[in-house]
């Protein structure tokens, strides 16, 4: 009988042990999910690359820890994004604005980078009180003479290679822009330009630099044809540069390759000054999507292994206009969202970094 009364507390107790179960285990913390449209790579750039890979570079930033990290990490050589143009550096008609030019090149040479200079003459960066200036043509050619050898020269043997002319043809027609140093220097204003700054450093490697020459059929027999005049007479120019502002819809390898082989035929220095790809030209993105980057990733894949199909001796390398994605000139340029380089905002290797590396 007795046991029988102790039958309902056997009962709860069996119940309680029951419900007091073991804590659930802590689920284990899931991993951060991948995110696809970055990676972690194996090797640098530099490391990779049988030819120079650049970065264009702004003096305000090499100064950040960030920045100097994956500049030296990275890259083998340097362009000033806009701090070595006539609108900074000839800030005046009796001064030069050296300071970020200096800050720039002396960091360049401290790492042992090649510094390229860009841009000598550009219709896009006349300083205003050259645009005014009211003096005779005569005086005008001699204030872009002695700019040009003031500043070369104070770079002699530390800039290894300039943009001496940049963007010198009309989009489309192949025509002349009729610039303020066409119109005051006269027709033949870029081998004077070329003479001056060869004249300033012999050693230094002197380039027409343009946009479009890429799939601008007209523009691009134009820039032939005066590399041609040039070359004829004897007027020291040692390269041309691409700007290969593209995007990863185009233009197409069959067409980059054309244009390589049009300039590849002069036997200049080819360089690719520019390379940005836009991965959002139709404005169809608010964030980068996995398939844009993968698509973007086989676009810089593509660019690199173009340019490794040189020949050797016209391999003067591959230069990003930018570092990371939110640094590009083509967010404010085109007002669009855009992650065109190689970085994301946070310093991260994109796949297009991958596709680079895997081109190279
Ligand atoms: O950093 C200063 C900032 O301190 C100041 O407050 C602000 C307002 O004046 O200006 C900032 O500097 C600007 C700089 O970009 C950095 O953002 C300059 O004004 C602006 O003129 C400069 O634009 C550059 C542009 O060339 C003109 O020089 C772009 O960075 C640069 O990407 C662009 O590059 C050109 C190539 O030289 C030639 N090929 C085309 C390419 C794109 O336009």
């Amino acid at each position: 009988m007795k046991k029988l009364l102790l039958l309902p507390f056997l009962a709860a107790l069996l119940i309680l042990a029951a419900c007091k179960q073991e804590p659930e285990p802590e689920p284990e913390p899931k991993p951060e999910p991948q995110d696809e449209r970055l990676y972690t790579p194996s090797a640098t750039l530099k490391s990779k690359a049988t030819f120079p890979v650049g970065v264009a570079i702004q003096s305000g930033r090499i100064a950040l820890n960030a920045y100097d990290q994956v500049i030296r990490g990275e890259f083998s050589s340097l362009t000033a994004e806009y701090e070595m143009k006539q609108n900074i550096v000839h800030s005046s008609p009796n001064t030069y604005n050296w300071g970020p030019a200096d800050a720039i090149v002396n960091y360049g040479l401290a790492q042992g980078m090649r510094v390229h200079g860009h841009a000598l003459v550009w219709h896009n960066a006349i300083p205003n009180w050259l645009s005014s200036f009211s003096g005779t043509n005569a005086e005008f050619d001699s204030l872009m003479k002695y700019y040009i050898k003031d500043f070369v020269g104070r770079y002699k043997g530390k800039v290894a290679s300039w943009d001496v002319v940049n963007e010198a043809f009309e989009d489309g027609s192949g025509a002349w822009r009729n610039t303020l140093f066409r119109q005051r220097m006269g027709a033949d204003y870029v081998a004077k330009c070329f003479q001056w700054a060869h004249e300033a450093d012999p050693d230094a490697k002197l380039f027409y630099n343009d946009y479009g020459a890429e799939y601008d059929a007209p523009k691009r027999a134009a820039i032939v044809a005066m590399i041609a005049d040039l070359q004829a007479r004897g007027v020291p120019i040692h390269g041309f540069g691409f700007q290969m502002h593209i995007s990863y819809e185009g233009p197409s390898l069959n067409t980059l390759t054309q244009a390589v082989n049009a300039l590849k035929a002069t036997g200049l220095l080819i360089h690719f000054s520019e390379l940005d790809i836009r991965a959002n030209p139709d404005n169809d993105l608010a964030d980068l999507s996995v398939a844009r980057a993968q698509a973007q990733e086989a676009k810089y894949k593509e660019i690199a292994a173009l340019h490794k199909s040189l020949p050797a001796a016209q391999q003067f390398g591959i230069t990003l206009w930018g570092l990371k994605d939110d640094d590009s000139w083509l967010l404010n340029f085109w007002g669009n969202p855009e992650w065109a380089l190689l970085f994301d905002r946070n310093f991260k290797h994109k796949i297009a970094h991958r596709g680079m590396m895997e081109g190279l």
